[in-house]
């Protein structure tokens, strides 16, 4: 028997998506006064207690800071309450200070983070400070484009060559890509947008494998710029096929097709989702690795899914999602809402169980996500007709 919705269903058997985003709107009204209050990375906890993950927001690791400030976003979206905007303007001065003083230690997810914070909070409230925070984010960013390869670099100092991660790309990065077209948009420099595309073409001819499943992440040669191989960090091993990271690559290439209309992208997208949907199996939420072996513990990634489902939205509003997308669609946020995944209890911070978190062991294990959280809560916001205009 399946677990209980977390919410009265409707007549028509469905969640109410409306009340499940309420629910959303509730815990991140009680989340963000403690985030502005120390701003951290708060990425993810077995409990859901976020504040125990003790990152500093200024770490050069932080990715995630911003899926609480994107879920600000969604709540003001919701609500129209401006206390949502107002407690994100207070965490202002500290998103300067990382592009600022502290551009050097920094990485490639200046995308998660600004895209989530200054674009939304730009496109929100009109405020000139975040266009302006926005604009030299993706200057910093796109510092991190290595010309002999075309590709952004992901992880440590753009300075430091001595280490493992000079001459890294990784799939995670095409969700950084809109802040790149944003600042071309914005500011009428074509740089930033050439950047993205260059970024993008690289990962589509080294990344993506002929069976439709992707490299998590790719090195290159770090004089010559010549493709080396492909390598692995957040999935199961190098020639495993991770599921969050097949589901970074289906919202990123749709994203970059919004952008561009390359047909290429696009068509990347669409085989990549297919193959995702088809790797399904009843419990709908992927194994967190579509390719681990025997004795293998298959540990779910709910966060996987809940991206998926907002890739499949955005093929949706393009007009190229097949009716079997929409379908897995509708059936994953409605496995996402039952009492299994979904913890309404209003004590815990965390929304969405048993998101994975990789050990670069190639095991994994269990927890609240961040991520996981702020892609579920989009998922709601943009089913139930709320405008995301950030990506
Ligand atoms: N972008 C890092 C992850 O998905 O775990």
């Amino acid at each position: 028997m399946n677990p209980p919705l977390v919410v009265e269903t409707k007549s028509d058997g469905c969640a109410d998506l409306a009340a499940v985003l309420d629910r959303c709107v509730d815990k991140t009204r009680r989340n963000l006064p403690d985030l502005v209050a120390k701003p951290a990375s708060w990425s993810r906890d077995p409990r859901g207690e976020y504040p125990a993950w003790d990152e500093a927001f200024l770490s050069i690791h932080n990715w995630t800071t911003s899926f609480f400030t994107g879920m600000g976003a969604l709540a003001f979206q919701r609500t129209g309450d401006p206390w949502f905007l107002g407690q994100l303007e207070k965490l202002l001065p500290i998103y300067d200070e990382k592009i600022g003083q502290c551009a050097d230690e920094t990485m490639h997810d200046l995308g998660f983070l600004y895209s989530l914070y200054s674009v939304a909070l730009f496109k929100l409230s009109g405020e000139r400070r975040h266009r302006q925070s926005g604009l030299n984010a993706a200057a910093v960013l796109a510092d991190r484009f290595v010309p002999q390869g075309q590709y952004i670099r992901a992880w440590g100092r753009v300075d430091e060559r001595d280490t493992e991660y000079a001459g890294l790309a990784i799939i995670d990065s095409l969700m950084n890509m809109p802040l790149l077209y944003w600042a071309s948009a914005e500011s009428g420099d074509p740089k930033f947008r050439e950047i993205a595309i260059k970024h993008t073409d690289t990962t589509l001819r080294h990344f993506v494998r002929a069976d439709a499943s992707v490299f998590h992440a790719f090195r290159f040669d770090l004089v010559t710029g010549e493709p080396a191989g492909g390598d692995n960090y957040g999935g199961h091993s190098i020639e495993s096929q991770w599921a969050r990271g097949t589901a970074w690559a289906m919202y990123g290439f749709v994203l970059a097709f919004s952008h561009t209309k390359n047909r290429r992208y696009l068509d990347a997208s669409v085989v990549l989702t297919e193959r995702f949907l088809g790797l399904l199996d009843e419990e709908l939420v992927p194994v967190w690795d579509f390719r681990l072996e025997q004795g293998n513990d298959p540990v779910r990634d709910s966060s996987a899914a809940a991206i998926a489902v907002c890739a499949i939205q955005e093929l949706e509003a393009l007009g190229w999602a097949t009716g079997v997308m929409g379908e897995y669609k509708r059936a994953l946020i409605e496995r996402l809402c039952r009492a299994d995944y979904f913890d309404r209890d209003p004590a815990c911070r965390g929304i969405l169980r048993n998101g994975q978190v990789g050990t670069r062991q190639g095991e994994a294990r269990n927890a609240y996500t961040s991520w996981g959280d702020y892609f579920l809560m989009q998922a709601l916001a943009r089913e139930i007709g709320l405008e995301v205009s950030w990506w």
